[in-house]
């Protein structure tokens, strides 16, 4: 499995709803399977925004915490977002998410690792050294780092660059709407590879809500071709690393 953390560095850009969306489209770009983690330190939301229970959550499956982490388990404790993504979701109460997840958060990336046949998108939240999430950050794939192209954004998001490229960490940006600082700049100021830029999308909730549509001509909508052309670019990294190691 492929561990794709999503996580941004200040403000509220759209991490989770990218999330979303690069869950809900990465099947049929990958034809492999996806799974929703919301690992946010300040407090789930996807329950409260896509209108599911806030149980099974994190919170039943750190109760399985003494057993190896299988695909069963994991399952057992997702809802499926929008009917389509199987989706553990994190308590609304922030306190309660980090509680939950500082222990449980080692074994989760580890063991997702593990899991052949499915990947894991992982809404980190902010992405600081004392997150309870850190441990997804420091063992994914490829971290996608999320921002405004706004110039109160670029800073932060330079701070966080310079901390994840001196660990090593394999990281992208996108860009939630190219105004008004152009992407190409931020991602040059924060040395950071641009992945894309994520439409701006007024009514993008909404959107996601509905999940990816059956109708091919519908996922013809710039939200839903933007979100296949960012998975097929995550997609080929991860295969570009898996064998750039294999080659070392
Ligand atoms: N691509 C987008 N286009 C327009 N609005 C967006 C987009 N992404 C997020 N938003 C809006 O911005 C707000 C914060 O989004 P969210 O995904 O929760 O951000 P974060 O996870 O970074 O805090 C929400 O109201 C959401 O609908
Ligand atoms: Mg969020």
């Amino acid at each position: 499995m492929s561990i794709i953390a999503v996580g941004s560095a200040k403000a509220s850009p759209g991490a989770t709803t990218l999330s979303v969306g690069l869950g809900l489209s990465w099947e049929a770009t990958t034809g492999r399977r996806a799974v929703l983690i919301e690992a946010d330190g300040d407090g789930g939301v996807l329950a409260a925004r896509f209108g599911l229970a806030s149980t099974p959550s994190l919170v039943e499956l750190s109760a399985t915490a003494r057993h190896e982490l299988t695909i069963d388990r994991l399952q057992s404790s997702c809802q499926l977002l929008a009917d389509q993504l199987p989706t553990l979701v994190a308590p609304g109460c922030g306190d309660t998410t980090s509680l939950v997840l500082a222990p449980l958060a080692k074994r989760l990336a580890t063991g997702l690792g593990q899991l052949d046949d499915i990947d894991a998108v992982v809404d980190v939240g902010r992405v600081r050294q004392h997150s309870p999430a850190v441990e997804f950050v420091q063992h994914c794939d490829l971290l996608v780092l999320v921002a405004r192209p706004q110039f109160d954004q670029l800073v932060p998001l330079v701070h966080q660059a310079r901390r994840v490229i001196s660990h090593d960490i394999p990281t992208s940006l996108v860009c939630v709407g190219d105004r008004p600082y152009p992407p190409t700049e931020m991602a040059k100021a924060s040395q950071l590879n641009l992945l894309g830029v994520m439409s701006h999308e007024p009514r993008v909730a909404q959107a996601l809500e509905h999940g990816l549509p059956a109708n091919q001509r519908h996922r013809r909508l710039l939200l839903w071709r933007t979100l296949a052309e960012l998975v097929h670019r995550i997609h080929f990294r991860l295969l570009a690393g898996a064998d750039g190691q294999e080659a070392a």
